[in-house]
């Protein structure tokens, strides 16, 4: 027998079932109360609201566990590759040998984009942002692949247009990136291996070979993994609420990139190293920059810093701020920025005004200097994290699917004008706005 929550509200009465997440999460299931009570909840900012289950990615904020399909992000940043996170997300298992190598073989084999698609970025304004290119070249995908404008298709066809998404997704946050710098792009080399093969993509220039360093894939690999899902976040949020319109998964996932761009979201890894520049510019004073983000006066924000989640500590961030050290002392950069970071993070950390609102460093604080130390600009950090992100979007638009949930169409408490009658207009008076 369900657990029952009893709401009373004035003489009425009314019973709403709690049920039980597998990790022993609680959720009052309100599906009927405006059916029984004529009431709806309101949760701006959906900061306790539920918006569907999931068996993808378990989070507990404040112990700060992140799972995939129950594998802790620990052993898969550690024992694992992105390309077999990606396997894991979509499928909901390990793959076997086989698997696996069917599934890379599947990829490898669908890394081009059709040519026109350069046509497009012909015309992108030189100098435009990234994510507004990748946002538009990705939903450009099902012009070039009608078919997949039906969602309700086959699971294979389904699947075939899940592995085409991320066999392009490389080969285009290359070509946005060739077009920032100004040089040609370069055709996927499907001998390579996912990670190895966007960063030949990435850095090496048509007139010369790039020699692929492994520990540069290895801090890729991880960082990708790192970013893969995040159960409900903006933009998840964002695919899950668009799929359910039944629109496709290119146009999907464009929306969810869309959302991530947000400073406040995905943006924050490149605002966080142009705020510790600023911070380097300025002298290096630490203080002074935390005094700015704890004065209600100054909209100026650590970046990097807080979660609606972690109010402990991030798990990603604290493998970043290790993999850090790692690959910079592995590739002998001394990076500036890097010492003011941990300088940062140690102050607030000891700062009451960070203490009390649990704000810790997230994701963002730390995967920029990564970034940066293998040679991508400020600017494209935020595609990174798309790249990374793109196996769980895919995942969650597929459970959604799966699932069949009906459109998502949240409700709203109404607060404008009451009923009034219409104003012929030599009749108004001005108002004041
Ligand atoms: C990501 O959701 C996810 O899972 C996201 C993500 C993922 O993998 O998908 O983890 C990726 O988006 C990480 C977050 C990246 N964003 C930033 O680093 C931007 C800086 N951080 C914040 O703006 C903020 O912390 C959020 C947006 C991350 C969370 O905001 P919340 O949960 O809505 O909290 P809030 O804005 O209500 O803040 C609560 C209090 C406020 O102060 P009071 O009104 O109580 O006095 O904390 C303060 C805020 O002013 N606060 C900060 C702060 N973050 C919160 N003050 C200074 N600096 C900050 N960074």
């Amino acid at each position: 027998m369900a657990e029952m929550a009893i709401l009373k509200i004035g003489e009425e009465v009314y019973e709403l079932p709690v049920i039980i997440g597998t990790e022993g999460e609680r959720a009052l299931d309100i599906s009927d109360l405006r059916d029984q009570s004529g009431l709806i909840t309101l949760d701006i900012g959906y900061k306790n609201t539920g918006s569907t289950t999931s068996s993808i990615t378990f989070l507990n904020g404040e112990k700060g566990i992140l799972r995939h399909r129950g594998y802790s992000i620990e052993d898969l940043a550690e024992k694992s590759s992105f390309i077999e996170v990606c396997y894991l997300l979509v499928h909901g298992e390990l793959p076997t040998k086989e698997q696996l190598a069917t599934w890379d073989e599947d990829i490898r084999h669908q890394t081009l984009v059709n040519e026109d698609m350069s046509n497009i970025f012909a015309a992108y304004p030189t100098g435009s942002h990234p994510m507004g290119q990748l946002v538009a070249m990705v939903s450009s995908l099902s012009s070039f692949y009608p078919e997949s404008l039906n969602p309700n298709r086959t699971p294979e066809q389904q699947l075939h247009t899940i592995r085409r998404m991320l066999a392009k997704m490389p080969t285009i946050c290359a070509m946005i990136y060739k077009k920032s710098a100004g040089h040609p792009k370069i055709y996927p080399n499907n001998n390579l291996d996912y990670v190895s093969n966007f960063l030949n993509m990435t850095f090496k220039h048509v007139t010369e070979d790039y020699e692929i360093d492994p520990v540069i894939v290895d801090a890729m690999d991880k960082l990708l993994i790192l970013h893969a899902d995040h159960e409900q976040n903006c933009s998840t949020s964002t695919v899950r609420i668009v799929g359910s319109s039944h629109a496709n998964l290119y146009t999907s996932i464009s929306a969810g990139i869309a959302a991530l761009w947000g400073p406040l979201h995905g943006g924050a890894n490149q605002e966080v190293i142009e705020m510790l520049e600023a911070i380097r510019n300025d002298g290096g004073n630490t203080e002074k920059w935390l005094d700015k983000a704890k004065d209600k006066n100054d909209p100026f924000r650590l970046m990097g810093f807080g979660h609606r989640v972690y109010k402990n500590f991030d798990p990603r961030a604290t493998i970043i701020k290790k993999a850090c050290d790692q690959v910079l002392t592995k590739l002998g950069i001394h990076d500036p920025v890097l010492d003011i970071a941990k300088k940062l993070e140690e102050a607030a950390l000891n700062d009451p005004y960070f203490v009390e609102r649990k704000l810790y460093p997230n994701v963002d604080f730390y995967s920029g200097i990564i970034y940066r130390a293998i040679g991508f600009p400020t600017e494209m950090f935020t595609v990174l994290f798309a790249l990374g992100r793109l196996p769980g979007w895919i995942a969650q638009w597929r459970e959604m699917r799966a699932d069949k949930q009906p459109i998502g169409r949240p409700r709203q408490l109404y607060t404008g004008a009451v009923s009034r009658a219409y104003v012929p207009i030599e009749q108004r008076g001005a108002v004041t706005a």
